[in-house]
């Protein structure tokens, strides 16, 4: 995308080596929410590209999907979704597993929350293994929705996550 907003975006992540892990380049987001005009960038270049494309719900992941998808939902005139962390929902759930580089982990939706026919945008901050957008698109495939997109701020290209998307498109504004 040829745009001064993607290069205002870009340097206003901060990376930091070594987090959480050793060897890890860990992409802080927190300092783009620092940045108003960044963050505002942000969030106007998902609406545009998703204000008229019949989006009926926005589903963002935990937790830094719950940073971008409401404002996003809130201006495309969509619902927003919370898909949670296990054990967080207080109501009936329907959750799915997926696998980390040791072990599993889960995220759920509240049941009813999301119904067939739904349009569903699925929003992050990252796309890293593609374990959790992956995870996210079966969840709403479950309940009869059709997942348009999903959409995230960053993806680390290397590590392959686009290909575990099942041919889902990914909409991404900074590649690192
Ligand atoms: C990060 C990121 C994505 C996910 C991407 O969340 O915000 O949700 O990892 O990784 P994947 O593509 O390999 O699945 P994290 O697990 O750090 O959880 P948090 O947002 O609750 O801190």
């Amino acid at each position: 995308i040829k745009d001064d907003r993607i290069h205002r975006i870009t340097s206003a992540i901060r990376v930091i080596p070594d987090f959480p892990k050793p060897g890890i380049l860990f992409q802080d987001i927190t300092t783009l929410l620092l940045d108003p005009v960044a963050f505002k960038d942000t969030i106007d270049l998902f609406v545009e590209r998703y204000k008229d494309k019949g989006i009926t719900v926005v589903a963002g992941v935990e937790a830094r999907g719950f940073i971008f998808g409401p404002p996003i939902a809130l201006a495309i005139g969509a619902k927003f979704v919370p898909m949670r962390k296990p054990n967080k929902l207080p109501g009936a759930v329907i959750s799915e597993e997926y696998s980390l580089e040791y072990g599993t982990d889960k995220i759920e939706m509240h049941v009813g929350a999301v119904e067939p026919g739904d349009r569903a945008l699925v929003i992050d901050d990252l796309i890293a293994t593609g374990g959790t957008l992956c995870a996210a698109i079966s969840l709403l495939e479950r309940v009869g929705a059709h997942v348009v997109e999903c959409a995230c701020v960053i993806e680390l290209p290397e590590l392959k996550g686009r290909d575990r998307l099942g041919g889902k498109p990914l909409f991404v504004l900074v590649s690192s």
